[in-house]
């Protein structure tokens, strides 16, 4: 369980969010998504929800309807082992909480139902792959080991960057915590500033509090950068492919947002075993969890050039 080897992907998986989380810059979801008609109609079913506490018949399902506890439960059934390295950290309730807030957003709760299906799962397989110590003989399947770390382990440098906005705090490790694993002081500032939280001092915040750690995975998911879509906004067909876009093989579905997060590690040259994880849990998880929906066109990014580095807005 604890091959040196796994530990390895998932941290080389994790590093490659850097580039990413570089990208977010600290704008927040709701200014790029407030316009959306939908999400008049999204607010107006969940305020009656929180009124009456049922759902109106005309109203999409919520969060809450798609990922119960069970589920949950049953996606990450081995989270607790007692060879898990986050053993009785991330609890149902902690992921509810952080998708809470951004549920009014959209996170989950726009387009339908299958819309819907195929978003969760394409986030639960981001964050499993990116936290599995699961390999291919692990009993019950390699996808069914997520949220087994909630950090790297042993990490060999403390990620410190000269940075005039994010400077680091002497002595602080910026290595990759959380759900979507963070990494660097100039990933640590923004996701601070957007979950109100000093993770600049205190970036093991994300490893003692789940919800902070889901909150800080959610907030990745929905917002965009400057030169790249949000792994949100293509799992909902909000983002429209440029013809540039277009000639790279950059098109909407489940292989853009692995584009998005983890570039030319896993893009771009065919075929590829952590990009083969990726999907391989994310048909997994639509199969088992998600109303057993297609997972739609496009799920592989293996022809796609990659997003170029200018989308990371370094
Ligand atoms: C529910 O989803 C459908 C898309 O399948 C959409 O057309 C409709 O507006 C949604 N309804 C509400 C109340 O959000
Ligand atoms: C985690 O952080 C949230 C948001 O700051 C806070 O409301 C909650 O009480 C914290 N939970 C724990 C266990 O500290
Ligand atoms: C499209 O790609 C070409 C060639 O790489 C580049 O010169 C041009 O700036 C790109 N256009 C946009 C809008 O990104």
């Amino acid at each position: 369980m604890k091959g040196g080897g796994r530990q390895w992907t998932v941290v080389v998986a994790s590093l490659v969010m850097v580039v990413v989380v570089l990208a977010a810059m600290p704008q927040t979801a709701q200014a790029k998504t407030a316009t959306d008609p939908r999400l008049a109609v999204l607010a107006s079913c969940l305020n009656a929800v929180k009124l009456t506490g049922v759902r109106p018949e005309t109203c999409n399902k919520t969060v809450s309807d798609l990922v119960t506890v069970d589920v949950f439960e049953a996606m990450f059934n081995h989270r607790n082992d007692p060879t898990a390295h986050a053993q009785g950290f991330w609890t149902f309730d902690s992921f509810m909480d952080a998708a809470k807030i951004y549920e009014p957003l959209g996170f989950g709760s726009i387009g339908g139902l299958d819309i819907q299906n195929r978003e969760l799962a394409a986030f639960f397989a981001h964050v499993a792959h990116s936290t599995s110590c699961g390999w291919s003989g692990a009993k019950d399947g390699p996808y069914a080991w997520g949220l087994c770390y909630n950090q790297e382990l042993a990490p060999d440098q403390l990620y410190c960057k000269e940075s005039l906005l994010y400077p680091c705090v002497p002595g602080v490790g910026y290595q990759g915590r959380g759900a979507f694993p963070i990494y660097w002081n100039y990933n640590y500032g923004p996701t601070g500033i957007a979950l109100n939280a000093d993770l600049l001092h205190h970036p093991e915040i994300l490893t003692n509090n789940a919800t902070l750690a889901f909150q800080a995975a959610v907030w990745f998911w929905m917002t965009p950068a400057l030169t790249r879509p949000s792994p949100h906004q293509i799992m909902i067909g909000e983002w429209q492919p440029t013809k540039n876009d277009t000639l790279a093989h950059r098109l909407p579905g489940f292989g853009m947002t692995i584009n998005v997060i983890a570039g030319d590690e896993e893009c771009g040259h065919g075929e590829d075993p952590r990009m083969g994880d990726r999907i391989g849990t994310y048909q997994k998880f639509l199969t088992s969890w998600f109303g057993n929906v297609d997972p739609g066109e496009n799920i592989d990014c293996g022809l796609q050039g990659v997003v170029p580095l200018a989308y990371a807005a370094i």
